[in-house]
């Protein structure tokens, strides 16, 4: 099968991006609005931007109506947002933050969740989530029906029994990633490649 994407609707282009680059991590972002409203809400088509300097990215397409979701609006608005991570034991209610509310009425409401304040930035961060990347906006690249955001970290929240002493020890973390459709995947059959350790170590 081969498929030109120029000949193919954007819902088609979705469905074959969806389930070709998958798994993919999750983001559970979070944002302000003027009214200090805290709005949350997942994305997955998401990843590291750069690691010098720290950078992630994500990208928000727009409501079917041609609005522009509140994630976007907020982070135009405000220029900071918060990187969440979503774990198993709060996947049920990311799920239903990824509902669509009034602008006007917080996630939080709907929610089983609780903040914290960042430091740097005035979003607040999910207490539940194990890791936090607190962003400040370094530019967005409009595409067409997406804009994709690509944020500076400004500081990491890692919580003291995930941090191994350089890094997060995965194993610890329940993390979720996102496949196809509705489905999700655990990382609970990861497997370390001794010739890729060979490879950054020597022997
Ligand atoms: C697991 C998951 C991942 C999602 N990833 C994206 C994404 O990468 N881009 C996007 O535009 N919407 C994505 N969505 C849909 C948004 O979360 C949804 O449109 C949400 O209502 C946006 O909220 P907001 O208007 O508060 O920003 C995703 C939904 C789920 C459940």
């Amino acid at each position: 099968m081969e498929i030109n994407p120029n000949d193919v609707s954007q819902k088609e282009n979705h469905l074959l991006l969806d389930s070709i680059v998958c798994p993919r991590p999750i983001f559970f972002v979070s944002t302000l609005n003027k009214q200090n409203i805290v709005n949350l809400a997942p994305y997955s088509m998401s990843t590291i931007a750069s690691t010098s300097p720290a950078m992630v990215c994500f990208s928000v397409a727009l409501r079917p109506n041609g609005e522009e979701k509140d994630t976007l609006a907020n982070i135009r608005e405000t220029g900071e947002f918060v990187v969440n991570t979503v774990t198993a034991e709060i996947l049920d209610d990311v799920l239903i933050a990824a509902g669509d509310y009034n602008p006007g009425i917080s996630e939080l409401e709907y929610v089983n969740l609780s903040t914290l304040p960042s430091v740097t930035i005035a979003p607040p961060r999910v207490k539940e989530s194990p890791v936090h990347l607190e962003c400040k906006l370094h530019q967005i690249v409009e595409l067409g029906a997406h804009s994709l955001i690509i944020g500076r970290i400004q500081l990491y929240h890692i919580a003291d029994e995930v941090y191994s002493g350089d890094d997060v020890d995965t194993a610890k973390l329940n993390i979720i990633g996102r496949m196809r459709k509705s489905s999700f995947v655990r990382t609970s059959d990861v497997f370390s490649n001794e010739n890729l350790w060979k490879l950054y170590h020597g022997s």
